[in-house]
């Protein structure tokens, strides 16, 4: 896995190459030229790091040298544009001296706490069991002290010296990195990658190091730049109760030296405080863009509030067979907003394909596809007839499927198979009708020079095929599996859609191509604003990948969220079986959960919970059909960003510490019908335009 920091990275066939990750920088730079606030935050603190270290030569005075009974205010005309103190000394100058000790104790103590409380915090996160109970206990006794009291403690036992401040003002911010890193890598150790890291041998150092530290990095650098504006603040406190050397100007003991004089020089002391406020909110916006930048995951999260750009609403596929008819999709409705990857995971059969196809109008001609909406961008997809489809399928909404061996064509160059998307639905010059496309492929040959193949090429290098050129003139069976998923996935994107559903797209990939390919679609999904949705059995996948989740069971959903949601509070039983079922780095289980039972046969399905047979605390409703709950811990939130569909979570449903019905109140049986009734239409659309049963 390509970690946030990491300078190893592998190219397309796996191979390690070695190379400093030029890509952050380039976020960061793009951060800064998009985010005015930023902009802002930079100049600050590059202004005063500049008169930090040039003040030797730019401050106009020696800020030691004194003018006995010049106290002179600050004036445009003078040599003292910021006047001076009261023993005339030039306020700029000590400012400019000033900001070297400031910055120099701001960082210099933040370093020492964070790589104090770094490595007691991932120690403590990584080992966990005693080891994370002795040191949280003696971080929690740290915590207790007032860390101004100690500090002051230290600078009087061991002196009045800067590098005694730094100790001392980092001291106390050792506890608040130990707790954000061991939080971080309480979750972190459970992700698949940690996991793949163990089980190829590596150790628990280089898993520390290279796994699991990098991913912490976002929160530590916000952590990091608001304790850099704290620990000035801290040594402001320090230097005017004494802490450095009162002839040593720094912004604190400026401050200080100022209080004297409030009322007839109140410059003294403003001015410096003025200077510590300012840079304190230039690092902090600062900080946020280094977080904007460094949060690879966490970019394009999506707003819930904002117009989904797909809407789907209780769409229902079945099939019919020789034994009966098969009810793979019943009901289900979900959204994606854009800019997001949305996960739908479930056991096999459970319809996360079909459900996907139902959506593009890609399903065999037994099927009957019917919902109340499939909103496309405002369009109702259902309503739109065979050719009106052919262009929302590569142009609007791409497919990627499980197999890349099997979605390429293996009698065509992979640059034709590209460019040939590019031509019938991006805005290209080139003509991409029947004819034209007849002659390229059995006469000509797509042109080297046209836009198509340029783009083509193009999209190659995006989706990091070495040597694209050559490459595109290659065979699928001349490249690997995960070249091919590559190519599958440049393919979606040259019809420039924006929505890519991604069928299980690396379940016939290793571990380690598998990482590479997830982490290209999130990359893409961030780079080209397109969403996903990304389909998968596997929970590890969804963890690492998606910012929502919707967990189907036999045709149905079963809960919906956030990833971060789902994984800290599943509601629903099966969810909490699935996450019960996936193994964890810190497991001691001889045996991994497993849900007893088997899918429940799709054909004349019986109303009600399809899990219950299965569910160790089904109760007399769960004959009901399943309707949506609102399992927000914020029951504010509108739409609800956390959805259970089980009637355990009926207001009127009563449970006890296990989680178990143990009163059923009046009123539960109507609020099922009443949310019944809200989830209906009368606008029920069947997609081949016939009449609904
Ligand atoms: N053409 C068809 N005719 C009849 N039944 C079908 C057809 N296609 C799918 N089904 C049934 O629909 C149900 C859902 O299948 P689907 O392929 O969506 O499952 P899935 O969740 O994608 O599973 P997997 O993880 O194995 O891909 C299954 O019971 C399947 O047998
Ligand atoms: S509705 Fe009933 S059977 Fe279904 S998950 Fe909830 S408790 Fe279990
Ligand atoms: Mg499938």
């Amino acid at each position: 896995m390509m970690s946030i920091l990491s300078i190893v990275e592998y190219d397309s066939d796996g191979a390690t190459v070695f190379g400093i990750r030029t890509d952050l920088i380039e976020r960061l730079v793009d951060t800064i030229k998009r985010d005015f606030k930023a902009k802002i935050g930079l100049t600050i603190v590059l202004t005063f790091l500049a008169a930090a270290i040039l003040a030797p030569e730019l401050a106009p005075f020696d800020p030691m040298a004194q003018e006995f009974g010049m106290l002179q205010a600050p004036t445009l005309a003078g040599d003292h544009p910021l006047g001076t103190d009261s023993y005339g000394r030039d306020l700029l100058s000590r400012i400019m001296y000033g900001a070297r000790i400031s910055l120099l104790v701001g960082v210099g103590a933040v370093s020492v706490g964070a790589i104090v409380g770094v490595t007691i915090g991932l120690v403590a996160g990584y080992y966990g069991s005693w080891i994370d109970d002795v040191l949280m206990r003696i971080i929690d006794i740290m915590w207790a002290f007032p860390w101004l009291l100690i500090a002051i403690m230290l600078v009087a036992i061991f002196g009045q010296s800067l590098w005694n401040v730094i100790f001392a003002v980092g001291f106390a911010y050792v506890d608040d990195f130990a707790r954000i890193t061991r939080g971080e890598v309480l979750s972190i150790r459970e992700e698949e990658y940690a996991l793949a890291a163990k089980s190829v041998g590596l150790g628990d150092l280089q898993i520390i190091a290279e796994e699991v530290l990098p991913n912490t990095v976002a929160p530590l650098i916000v952590q990091f730049t608001v304790l850099v504006a704290r620990a000035m603040l801290a040594e402001a406190t320090l230097s005017f109760l004494g802490g450095v050397k009162p002839t040593t100007p720094t912004w604190g003991a400026l401050l200080g030296q100022g209080r004297n004089f409030l009322t007839q020089a109140w410059w003294i002391s403003v001015i410096p405080g003025l200077m510590i406020m300012i840079t304190v909110l230039g690092i902090n916006l600062f900080g946020d863009a280094l977080r904007d930048a460094f949060d690879v995951k966490d970019e394009g999260v999506p707003n819930m509030n904002d117009e989904p750009l797909l809407e789907v609403r209780n769409l229902r596929t079945s099939f019919k067979t020789e034994r009966g008819t098969v009810d793979a999709v019943d009901g289900v409705s979900f959204e994606i907003y854009p800019g997001e990857v949305f996960g739908v995971v479930g056991e096999s059969g459970s319809g996360k394909s079909v459900t996907a196809l139902s959506l593009l109008q890609l399903l065999d001609s037994n099927s009957t596809v019917e919902a109340d909406a499939v909103r496309f961008k405002g369009e109702n997809l259902l309503a739109k007839s065979d050719a009106e489809m052919q262009d929302v399928r590569g142009g609007e909404i791409s497919m990627i499927f499980q197999d890349p061996s099997t979605s390429l064509n293996p009698v065509m160059t992979i640059g034709e198979q590209i460019a040939e998307v590019y031509r019938q639905h991006a805005s290209s010059a080139e003509s991409g009708g029947f004819w034209p496309e007849m002659k390229r492929k059995y006469v000509t040959g797509t042109s080297k020079k046209s836009e198509s193949w340029q783009r083509a090429i193009e999209l190659l290098d995006i989706v990091g095929i070495p040597d694209p050129e050559a490459r595109a003139t290659e065979y699928p069976h001349q490249l690997s599996g995960g070249m091919r998923q590559r190519v599958v996935i440049a393919q979606a994107l040259a019809g420039d859609p924006e929505l890519i559903i991604a069928d299980e797209p690396t379940t016939a990939l290793d571990v380690s191509i598998e990482a590479q390919i997830l982490n290209e679609l999130v990359d893409l999904k961030n780079d080209y604003d397109v969403s996903v949705m990304l389909i998968t059995h596997d929970m590890g996948v969804v963890r690492e990948t998606c910012n929502r989740v919707a967990v189907m069971y036999a045709g149905e959903l079963m809960e919906q969220a956030t990833d971060d949601d789902l994984f800290a509070e599943p509601h629903h039983p099966y969810t909490q079986g699935l996450l019960g079922s996936i193994p964890r780095i810190t497991d001691d289980r001889e045996w991994l959960d497993v849900i007893e039972g088997t899918v429940p046969d799709l054909i004349d399905k019986p109303a009600g919970c399809p899990f219950r047979d299965r569910c160790d605390r089904a109760f007399e409703m769960c004959d009901q059909p399943l309707v949506a709950y609102d399992a927000s811990s914020d029951s504010n939130s509108e739409p609800s960003e956390h959805t259970a569909y089980c009637h355990l979570h009926n207001d009127h449903v009563e449970t006890n510490a296990d989680g178990h019905a143990v009163d059923i109140t009046e009123g539960a049986h109507a609020e099922v019908e009443s949310k019944r009734v809200d989830a209906k239409s009368d606008e029920m659309v069947r997609a081949d335009g016939g009449d609904n049963q």
